[in-house]
C-alpha cells in the first residue's frame, strides 16, 4: 500500500503481537496515555513466533503492518520482542521509505535497552526470550552499542510463551518451566543483577517468575518502559501526534476465534473486551 492523501493521515496508534502478550504493552501504553485511540492486533492463528524463522516473521509482521496501515494507523508500535528482533529493521529500513513514506513502526528492544543500563549496577545483564530474540543477539547487540561495559546473557524459554496462550500460567505445571528457565541463566552468569522479560507474554508469569528470581535482582517488565519512551517520542515528534485520534477508544482483532479472544483478554485486562476476527 502506498502512502495516499498524506495530509488527512489520522487515526488510532496500532499495536502489533504475535498473540495475546502485547496487551501488556497496551495496557501500559494506555495507562499512560489513556487520551488516544489504539487498535490492537494479534496474530493469534499463527503465535507462537518465536521459533519463525527471520523470513516467515518478516513476512507475518509485513503482513499485520499492511491490515493496520489500511485501517488508518499513522504510527504502529510492534509490541512482539520476535517482530521487533527480526522483522523492525527491514520494514523500517526497505518497507517504508517506497511503500509508506509517512507511516512510522517503532519496535520495543531498543527503548529497553536504553533504561537496562541505567539500572544495572553489576553491568551484568540477563535476557529471557523466545529462541527467535535471543538468537537473533538483538538486545546483545543494542545494549553494547549503548553501553560497552555490560555483558548480556540470553537465556530462550521455549515453553513460556505456549503456557500463556493456552492459559496455563498460574497453574503449577508452569512453575518447572520457569523455574527450569531461570535456573539455566543464572548458572550461565551468576554475577547478573538485573533481568529484561524480553517477551510480551512474560509479565503474566511475573508472580512465579518473582517466586524463582533471588530477591536482590532487578525483574524489567517492558509495558511502562515502552509506555514512557513512546510518550517521548510523541513529544518529540509533534507532527506524529497530532496524527493521532483522541477518543480514548480501543479496539481489538485477532486472526484467531475472537471469543476465545475476548475471553483471554478480558481476563488479562480485568475489563470486558470484544473483539473482532480478522484476516491477513
Ligand atoms: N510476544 C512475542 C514476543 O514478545 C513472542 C510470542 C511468540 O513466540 O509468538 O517475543
Amino acid at each position: 500500500m502506498a502512502d495516499t492523501n498524506t495530509s488527512i493521515l489520522s487515526g488510532p496508534i496500532g499495536i502489533f503481537d504475535s498473540g495475546l502478550g502485547g496487551l501488556t504493552i497496551l495496557e501500559g501504553i494506555r495507562r499512560l496515555m489513556p487520551q488516544y485511540d489504539y487498535i490492537y492486533l494479534g496474530d493469534n492463528a499463527r503465535a507462537p513466533y518465536g521459533t519463525r524463522s527471520f523470513d516467515v516473521v518478516y513476512q507475518f509482521t509485513l503482513q499485520a503492518v499492511q491490515k493496520l496501515f489500511e485501517m488508518g494507523c499513522p504510527l504502529i508500535i510492534l509490541a512482539c520482542n520476535t517482530a521487533s528482533a527480526k522483522a523492525l529493521r527491514s520494514i523500517q529500513q526497505k518497507y517504508l521509505p517506497t511503500h509508506a513514506p509517512n507511516h512510522r513502526v517503532l519496535g520495543v528492544i531498543r527503548p529497553t535497552a536504553e533504561v537496562v543500563g541505567t539500572l544495572t549496577r553489576s553491568r551484568h545483564i540477563g535476557i529471557l526470550a523466545t529462541e527467535g530474540t535471543v538468537r537473533s543477539e538483538s538486545y546483545n547487540l543494542e545494549i553494547k552499542k549503548l553501553y560497552p561495559d555490560t555483558t548480556v546473557v540470553g537465556q530462550a524459554c521455549p515453553m513460556w510463551v505456549p503456557l500463556v496462550e493456552n492459559n496455563e500460567y498460574d497453574r503449577p505445571g508452569a512453575d518447572y518451566f520457569v523455574k527450569d528457565s531461570i535456573d539455566r541463566l543464572l548458572s550461565a552468569d551468576p554475577l547478573i543483577d538485573t533481568i529484561i522479560l524480553g517477551c510480551t507474554h512474560y509479565p503474566l508469569l511475573l508472580p512465579k517468575i518473582k517466586q524463582y528470581i533471588p530477591s536482590g535482582i532487578t525483574i524489567i517488565p517492558q509495558g511502562k518502559y515502552i509506555a514512557e519512551s513512546l510518550a517521548d517520542y510523541l513529544h518529540r515528534h509533534t507532527e506524529k501526534e497530532q496524527q493521532i485520534t483522541k477518543g480514548g477508544t480501543c479496539r481489538y482483532y485477532t486472526t484467531e476465534s475472537s471469543e476465545k479472544f475476548s475471553e483471554s483478554a478480558s481476563i488479562f485486562l480485568h475489563e470486558e473486551i470484544k473483539a473482532e476476527h480478522i484476516t491477513l
